[in-house]
């Protein structure tokens, strides 16, 4: 197809096939999105287990059912596959791979480089692409494009004369991914999505596709805004979490209870939004975007200090819950080191079965070097396995009875899981450290709950 057969509007149409690249939590439930919405999707991943298991109607993500796969994939609407070569056959492409961080914590685009080389391969004249991973402000058209562009076909960024008139051979555009796992309330549909071009047709092109399964559609001037808006968000939540974080130490040590003074400011009608103190940041984002920015802010000769102050105060978090814990077990004439210690969910977020940055495992490891015997409960993981920072491949989750909490000398609530009944679990522990206040509708045996 010549470009001019698939102008912007042409994105508009119904029957659209949509290639997703990268399989995961983001990519998945929006390839499935645009399947309910009467396209054809195709779902890439270089790791060949997933393609399997969703041809299979397998769903390896607990809240997207597997009957939504099976129904889909019967239907002939939704498809997965490792055959990169398929891309030639899809009218837009969009990017759904990780952007995490390297050893030295800074930003690791290796796989949206390798996204792009497989994308080059293939490209089609009048394709649409679309880079929906979290990133620095610049990455599209600073990595993305000139790979794309090595192909021949261009996709011109107006130049600062304002000249807008050159049709591009393909379209490249930037929308982030707000995607909130495990938010009922609040999903694909329901979320505004921002969206930036390189240029003005390419804009117009996914503007035209994604108003096909969002409400509303939030153009802005630049791939760039666009991926600095991902960011501001984020680090508008991480940098948040850090300030409370650090009244919760200070309000512990002023004897003020931190969730009681959180619930009253929130009476405030406006020019306050609530955010929660806990044992450290978890999941793929929050934990790992800001330093996306801090890192490209360099090039500029700037210090994100903010970004910097908040990354200390929240990684200094899983320190303060070990230091709770030591505290708790002195005052029961204990040591940390050969106490049992049971912790009560590996998950990063309640309710969640993902382990991405929780931490929880950094809490666990900091007990075990610390001499302590360490062992875990969580409903969504019956067993660990080795990661990339701990090796876990031997523990399985404890059975949660009055007789197994009991034996532990310190029970740690890292995670509140809505599954856990609290006050059985205060009712057969020794002792309870809780860093999520999740024991706060508890009502007999409070002393043996200490807060952190
Ligand atoms: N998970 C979230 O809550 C969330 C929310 C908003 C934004 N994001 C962003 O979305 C992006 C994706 O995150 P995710 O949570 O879906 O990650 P994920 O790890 O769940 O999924 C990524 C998938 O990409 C696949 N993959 C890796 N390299 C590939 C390649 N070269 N070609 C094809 N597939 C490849 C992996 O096998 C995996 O299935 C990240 O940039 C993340 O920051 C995530």
């Amino acid at each position: 197809m010549k470009p001019g057969e698939r102008p912007p509007e042409f994105f508009g149409s119904s029957g659209l096939k949509i290639g997703v690249i990268g399989c995961g939590y983001v990519g998945l439930p929006l390839a499935l999105r645009f399947a309910e919405c009467g396209h054809h999707a195709w779902g890439f991943d270089t790791d060949p287990e997933k393609p399997a298991k969703l041809h299979a109607g397998q769903s390896y993500i607990r809240h997207i059912p597997a009957e939504q796969i099976q129904r889909l994939v019967q239907c002939g609407r939704f498809s997965a596959t490792s055959d990169f070569s398929k891309l030639r056959e899809v009218d837009a492409i969009l990017i759904c791979v990780p952007t995490p961080l390297d050893e030295r914590r800074e930003p690791d685009l290796s796989y949206v480089e390798q996204t792009a080389l497989s994308i080059r391969d293939h490209l089609q004249p009048g394709q649409l692409v679309v880079l929906e991973s979290t990133t620095y402000p610049g990455t599209t058209e600073e990595l993305v494009l000139p790979i794309l562009e090595q192909t021949g076909l261009r996709c011109p960024i107006p130049s600062e004369a304002g000249d807008q008139s050159v049709t591009p051979d393909f379209y490249l555009a930037f929308s982030p991914e707000r995607e909130d796992p495990g938010n009922a309330r609040y999903g694909l549909a329901n979320v505004p999505k921002v969206i930036g071009g390189v240029n003005p047709p390419s804009l117009a092109a996914a503007q035209a596709l994604y108003a096909q399964i969002v409400a509303k559609i939030v153009p802005v001037s630049s791939t760039r805004a666009a991926e600095m808006t991902k960011l501001l968000e984020n680090i508008f939540r991480c940098v948040n979490i850090a300030l409370v974080n650090e009244l919760k130490m200070l309000a512990f040590r002023m004897g003020i209870d931190i969730w009681e003074v959180i619930d009253a400011a929130t009476t405030k009608p406006f020019g306050f939004m609530p955010f929660y103190p806990g044992p450290g940041l978890g999941g793929h984002c929050i934990p790992l975007d800001p330093f996306y920015l801090s890192w490209k802010a360099r090039e500029y000769d700037f210090i994100t200090r903010f970004i910097e102050l908040a990354g200390e105060i929240n990684t200094n978090m899983p320190y303060q819950v070990v230091e709770a814990i030591s505290q708790a077990l002195n005052r029961h004439k204990k040591s940390v080191k050969d106490a049992r210690v049971l912790v009560l969910g590996v998950a990063y977020k309640k309710d969640l079965d993902d382990l991405r940055e929780s931490p929880s495992l950094k809490i666990m490891d900091l007990l075990i070097k610390r001499g302590a015997r360490v062992e875990y409960n969580d409903p969504y993981f019956p067993k660990l396995h080795r990661m990339r920072h701990y090796d876990y491949s031997r523990m399985q989750s404890v059975e949660l009875t009055p007789e197994n909490l009991g034996a532990f000398d310190c029970v740690v609530i890292a995670t509140d899981h809505s599954a856990y009944d609290y006050q059985m679990i205060v009712d057969s522990a020794q002792l309870v450290v809780d860093s999520r206040n999740a024991t706060r509708h508890v009502t007999r045996n409070r002393d043996r709950i200490a807060l952190t």
